[in-house]
This record gives structure tokens, sequence and C-alpha cells, in this order.
């Protein structure tokens, strides 16, 4: 798992199990307070996320363990009526097979097994992706929320022959497409004075700016909290249609009064409406827009706005759309 999920969660009062093989990468991230805390026993780490759970108490454990064998344990439990698992996702580097820890390889033979043999270690890890998704394929059968964070385990696992893995939808047409056709997307700056006061004081210019908007003030002071700086000091937060204009004229009036000491540098981020464009990633199942030429080319210029969503290809169906929130079909990706 990555570093942001755990935090994530705990942001929002949620209590989690975040399975990673490599313990000294849930350690650092402990260091950092991404994650609470880091478990090897699983029986024990799963009654700390219970416990969690049943306080309504944001709280994150790390479980050293292999994915591919922790999710089928889990679903078993889940099955079972031991214990019951809302949501599922998965941040490994599955886009890179040779990143993904293979079952029965252990974290010190990884780098000179991958090394050797990097045909064999690549079918190895795609069969454990195919097992790790097939779990996360039956959570979904079972019940809960499951979704792919945008790193290509469902195709991963295709290619390891399981022919259910796009069964899930990726994270952006589920849940971000929808704020995009809002005209919803990230906005992060930099303060280039490299004082981490100038970022203070343009959230608490930020939140002045939206006062309605109390969303935006628990993720800034949430932020200001638990997320620490790396490199210059930054911030980044998700604002509307029309309201990163304003921002930007704020940001713009702060400098030109000196209350930061420097000028603030206006970025954007991976994650924007016209970023990655990847069939098996972030942009699965991306509609086409009217005029363009994938459009034509497919001989459905007259089809207008009502053109389906693309199919990544044959044997990767597009994910099934879902919580949409109002958002038509027919509205392109970018509108
Ligand atoms: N959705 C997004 O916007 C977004 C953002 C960042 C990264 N990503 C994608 O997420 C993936 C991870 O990125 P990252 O920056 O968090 O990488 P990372 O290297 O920090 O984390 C990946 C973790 O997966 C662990 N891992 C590998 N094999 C495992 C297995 N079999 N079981 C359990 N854990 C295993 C590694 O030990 C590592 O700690 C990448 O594919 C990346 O492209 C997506």
């Amino acid at each position: 798992m990555g570093g942001a999920q755990p935090l994530a969660v705990t942001l929002n009062d949620g209590a989690c199990l975040i399975v990673d093989v490599d313990e000294t990468r849930l350690r650092r991230r402990e260091s950092k307070r991404y994650l609470d805390e880091v478990e090897t026993d699983l029986d024990a780490a799963i009654a700390k996320v219970l416990k969690a759970k049943e306080e309504r108490r944001g709280w994150s454990v790390g479980y050293v363990g292999n994915a591919a064998t922790v999710f089928p344990e889990i679903l078993r439990r889940h099955k079972a009526g031991e214990l019951t698992v809302d949501i599922v996702t998965d941040q490994t580097s599955a886009h890179d097979p040779l990143s993904y820890l293979p079952e029965g390889i252990t974290v010190a033979e990884w780098q000179a097994e991958a090394a050797a043999d990097p045909e064999g270690f690549t079918k190895k890890a795609q069969a454990s992706m195919a097992r790790h998704v097939q779990a996360m394929v039956e959570f979904q059968d079972a019940g809960a929320e499951v979704f792919d964070y945008g790193n290509s385990i469902r195709d991963e696992a295709r290619k390891g022959g399981y022919d259910r893995a796009f069964e899930f939808p990726g994270f952006v047409p589920a849940y971000i497409r929808p704020l995009f056709c809002e005209g919803l997307g990230p906005f992060r700056w930099v303060a280039l004075s490299g004082d981490p006061e100038d970022i203070a004081v343009t959230d608490a210019a930020i939140k002045e700016l939206f006062p309605e908007n109390k969303h935006l003030h628990r993720w800034i002071d949430a932020a200001g909290e638990r997320v620490e700086f790396e490199g210059l000091p930054a911030r980044i937060c998700w604002l509307g249609y029309g309201e990163r204009a304003k921002a930007g004229l704020l940001f713009n009036r702060l400098v030109a009064e000196g209350k930061v000491k420097a000028p603030i540098v206006i970025g954007r981020d991976h994650l924007d409406s016209g970023s990655v464009a990847s069939p098996y990633r972030r942009d699965a199942a991306t509609l086409i827009s009217p005029g363009s030429r994938s459009t034509t080319a497919a001989g459905s210029a007259s089809a207008g706005p009502s053109t389906p969503a693309r199919s990544p290809s044959p044997t990767a169906p597009s994910s099934p759309r879902r919580n949409s929130s109002g958002c038509s079909p027919t509205t392109p990706a970018w509108a």
C-alpha cells in the first residue's frame, strides 16, 4: 500500500487495515504520522481496527504481509461473518510487476529474484495479482465498496489469467469524474519563500474566502495538523468552478500587500481532468468528445454527445459507471 491511504481514511474518521509486504515501508509511514501503528500479528491487527471501528475512532493499523495472501484470508473471515469489511482498495506498485512482490518470495530475496529472471518474476507477480484482485471482486460480490486506485492492478490480474478483473471500477470514473463534471478539481500552491508560515497565512485566507465550505475547512485544518511538508512548503485542496480564479486573485493580493514573504506558485496536480490518459488506470472509461478524431474514426461523428464510453480493449471492458452523483453520462470528462 502507498502512504496516502491510511491518512485519507483516518482524516475522515475511518478505521483501516493497511497491508504491506515491507515492514520498513510501514515503519517509515508510521514515523511520518501517515500511519498510526504497525502490527505483525494478523489477529491482533484486525482486533485493533475493529475496536477503533466500534468506538468510531479514526485509526490505521499497518500489517506486514502479502496482499495476495492476506486479502483472501480476510475475505474468508468476512464471508464467515467474523467481521465486516466496508471498503476495499489497493495501492501496491502494480503498474510495474517487478515492484509487486509475488507470494513465495521474501522481501530480502525480492531484488535479486527480479534481476535474475524478470520474465519469470513478472509471471509470478501477475499470478499473485490475479489472486489479490479475485479477492477484491469477491469482496464486492459480498457487499463491500471496491475500487482500483489507479495502479493498473486490474490489467495485470487479467494478464495473470483472472477474467473478472475489470468488474470493479477505477476511482476516477467512480468518484472523481462526477466532481470534474461540476468543475471541481485540484488546486495546489507552493510558498517560494520556503517559510511554512506563508502556507499558514494562505490556509487562513482560503478559509476566509470560502467561509461556507465546511468540507474545505476540515481538510485545510487536518492537512495543517497532519501533513508534513516535503521540499518547499505547499498545500493542495479541491476548488470548484470559478473558485480557483478567486483563490489566484487572493494570492496575488497577499503577495502585493506583503502578507506573505515571497511569491506563491500555483500549480496543478497529476490528478486533473486532462492529466493521465491510460485506459487501464485512472482514465478507464473516458468519454470521447463529440468532435474528436477517435469518434469520427469510429464512424460515429453523428453520434454527438451520446457517444458511449471508450472501451480500453476487447478483453478489458470499461469499468461500470457508479456513484455518478447526477453527472450526465453524456458529459465529456473535461466539460
Ligand atoms: N491514484 C493516484 O492518483 C495515484 C497516486 C499515486 C500513486 N498511484 C499508483 O499507486 C501505486 C503505488 O504508488 P506509491 O507511490 O504509493 O508506491 P510505493 O512504492 O510508495 O508503495 C507501494 C507499496 O506496495 C508494497 N507492495 C508491493 N507488493 C506488495 C504485495 N504483494 N503485497 C502488499 N504490499 C506490496 C511495497 O512494499 C510498497 O510499500 C503505483 O502504481 C502508482 O502509479 C496512484
